[in-house]
């Protein structure tokens, strides 16, 4: 298993991922556009050439912030949100940011417990965020 940066030739796995994980999704586009953003780090986690899971990160001065995580439905509960998680935060180390934000459903108990466990606080709300849902937003500081 091994995390590589992101290539066109990954996105048919990420976006079928992408349609498996979140109610909005991402388009090609989006995607496309995050892979060429220098302030970005998009990487694949993958086994046997297949992708499992991916994460966007975006660093900016002394701020980062988590844009996407996700991993395969058939693989979760596997240890891979953890082995990404602890991948953005040695990303995290090396680009010196101070803090690392993040929102996420208020509903998305998965995702809220990982973050936290890895030391993220709930620092506030953002109301109707989603459009159907208030945010949590969480920060960890470095
Ligand atoms: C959130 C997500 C990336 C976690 O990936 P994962 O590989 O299943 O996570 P891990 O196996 O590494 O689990 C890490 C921790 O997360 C928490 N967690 C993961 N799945 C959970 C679940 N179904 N219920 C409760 N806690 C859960 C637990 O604290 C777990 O630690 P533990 O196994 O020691 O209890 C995955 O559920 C996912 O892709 N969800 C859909 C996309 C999404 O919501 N992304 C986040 C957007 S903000």
């Amino acid at each position: 298993m091994n995390l590589v940066i992101f290539s066109e030739d990954l996105l048919d796995d990420i976006l079928k991922i992408e349609r498996e994980s979140f109610i909005d999704t991402w388009n090609i586009e989006m995607f496309l556009g995050s892979a060429q953003n220098k302030t970005v780090i998009f990487k694949v986690l993958l086994k046997n050439k297949i992708a499992l899971g991916y994460y966007i990160l975006s660093t900016v001065v002394d701020e980062a912030e988590i844009i996407s995580i996700a991993v395969s439905p058939k693989f979760r509960r596997q240890n891979l949100g953890k082995f990404m998680m602890a991948d953005i935060l040695k990303e995290v180390l090396q680009k010196k940011s101070k803090f690392i934000f993040l929102e996420a459903r208020k509903s998305n108990t998965p995702a809220l417990n990982l973050y936290k466990s890895f030391g993220f606080k709930e620092i506030g709300l953002r109301k109707n965020y989603y459009k159907d849902e208030d945010a949590v937003v969480l920060r960890l500081d470095n």
